[in-house]
């Protein structure tokens, strides 16, 4: 439940070099879906390396409030003791998803097919956000959902109580409305179909097969198509939860702008639908390195390596990257400050439904540190000023978002003058050890006042 406390302002300044090893926390996206899919099977699933950020504990509340035991066992383990498809009780308190858009809409696809009502809320930011794309394909398996104007949250959800199976094709590149569909696939008889154009991360279809449910993906000229079996047994597993790429992003790209650096950030899932910045960074002239390649879990997985890069370079990211780096462009734009030359970022209409507009607001931040930026609806260029030609010296706005909080104070590493957040406590959400971490690597970031 962010946003509730006080602001947190921090402030970034130049540092001497980053050096040693960064254990970043449990994937977010993973750590969700261990949480409802163990809910959602019969007995007690463990799971390792859960990530402990306000979102993914709103999720273990709610998954509490639908009846599922959820135990913290300490240091990253928790069980769940799931009700079975089908099972989930009515809460009986209205359901505080916070910052989370995964876990409200996941959480709304996994009761909709189940005879229960419940109601939705979240934090100013998620109640900003557009419900709508998961309402609409959850009314065809015959939920109904009331909530604010523009499909906003607070909102009720009422599940089907006599479900069908649906055929859906995705129409915005997106893992959660896919896998709310697919999570209310599971209590609708017969075989749910999603298809999406674009392939974005399939965390869902691979932790629902290791559930033991049916589904097949097939790779076709229109895209994936993706079939799951209703009504299957699922069967608790324990689940080592990799760590999260996307907060591996920060102190590599840290280590990338800070002069003499040299970072090693161990054992970060590279599943290819989440690898894309690592693959953009590497264009950019980064030294970058993949060390110590496995498979842990069924997901590739490698210790990454970052270290200074002076001569980094702009460069045009393909718009078909863009679902596998979505939560990386705001601070793959703070290193694109440091390159030579333009970042061309296009296809990324997705970002301005983010927990914040995040195209406006790095935008209107790395403006304010002396950066250029050009933007439209779907697109934005970064103008590089080199290496120690960023200025820096502002104070930028965070928007209870978690990520321009952290590219943000990851630019201030580089710049000449300090950058300022006007509210940390986002930071929480995803990454609850993000200050204590980079201080430990070197970097002079802080709380003030
Ligand atoms: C997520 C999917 C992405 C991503 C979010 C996590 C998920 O959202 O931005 O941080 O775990 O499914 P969209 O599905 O809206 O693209």
């Amino acid at each position: 439940m962010s946003g509730h406390g006080p602001p947190v302002p921090m402030i970034s300044r130049k540092s001497g070099p980053l050096a040693g090893n960064a254990d970043v926390p449990g994937d977010k996206s993973v750590s969700h879906r261990a949480l409802i899919l163990g809910a959602l099977s019969v007995g007690d699933t463990r799971i390792t390396g859960l990530l402990e950020g306000e979102d993914v504990l709103d999720t273990a509340r709610a998954m509490r409030a639908f009846g599922a035991e959820v135990t913290d066992l300490g240091d990253g383990a928790w069980s769940v003791h799931g009700v079975g498809v089908g099972g989930f009780a009515e809460p009986d308190r209205v359901i505080d998803c916070g910052n989370s858009g995964t876990g409200v809409r996941l959480i709304m696809g996994a009761m909709a097919t189940s005879p229960v009502t419940a109601t939705f809320t979240g934090d100013a930011s998620l109640n900003k956000r557009p419900m709508a794309r998961v309402t609409d394909p959850l009314a065809l398996f015959g939920a109904m959902a009331v909530g604010r104007s523009g499909g906003r949250l607070p909102m009720t959800v009422v599940g089907a109580r006599a479900p069908v199976p649906v055929r859906y094709e995705v129409p915005v590149p997106s893992a959660q409305v896919k896998s709310a569909v697919l999570l209310a696939g599971l209590n609708a008889p017969g075989e749910t179909v999603v298809i999406e154009r674009e392939a974005t991360r399939d965390h869902t279809e691979r932790m629902l097969a290791g559930f033991g449910a049916e589904t097949v993906t097939q790779e076709t000229g229109e895209g994936r198509i993706i079939t799951l079996a209703g009504r299957p047994e699922l069967v608790p597993q324990q689940i080592a939860v990799p760590r999260d790429p996307s907060s591996a992003a920060f102190p590599v790209c840290a280590a990338l702008i800070t002069e003499g650096s040299d970072v090693r950030v161990p054992g970060i899932g590279l599943n290819p639908t989440r690898a894309g910045l690592f693959t953009t960074l590497r264009e950019m002239g980064a030294a970058l390195s993949y060390e110590n390649e496995r498979e842990e879990g069924g997901e590739p997985v490698a210790d990454l390596r970052a270290r200074f890069s002076p001569a980094l370079r702009g460069v045009e990211v393909p718009p078909a990257r863009a679902a596998s780096m979505i939560d990386e462009y705001p601070v793959l734009s703070a290193v694109a400050a440091f390159a030579e030359g333009p970042t061309v970022m296009r296809g990324v209409k997705e970002l301005r439904v983010k927990e914040s507009d995040r195209i406006t607001a790095m935008a209107t931040g790395l403006r304010d540190c002396g950066v250029e930026v050009e933007e439209g609806e779907d697109w934005w260029i970064v103008h590089g000023r080199g290496h120690g030609g960023v200025p820096g010296g502002a104070t930028c706005a965070s928007h209870l978002d978690h990520r321009i909080a952290m590219a943000f104070l990851v630019l201030g590493l580089g710049c000449v003058r300090p950058v300022r957040v006007d509210d940390g406590s986002p930071i929480a959400t995803s990454f609850p050890v993000f200050e204590p971490l980079m201080t430990r690597l070197g970097a002079e970031i802080r709380r003030e006042g």
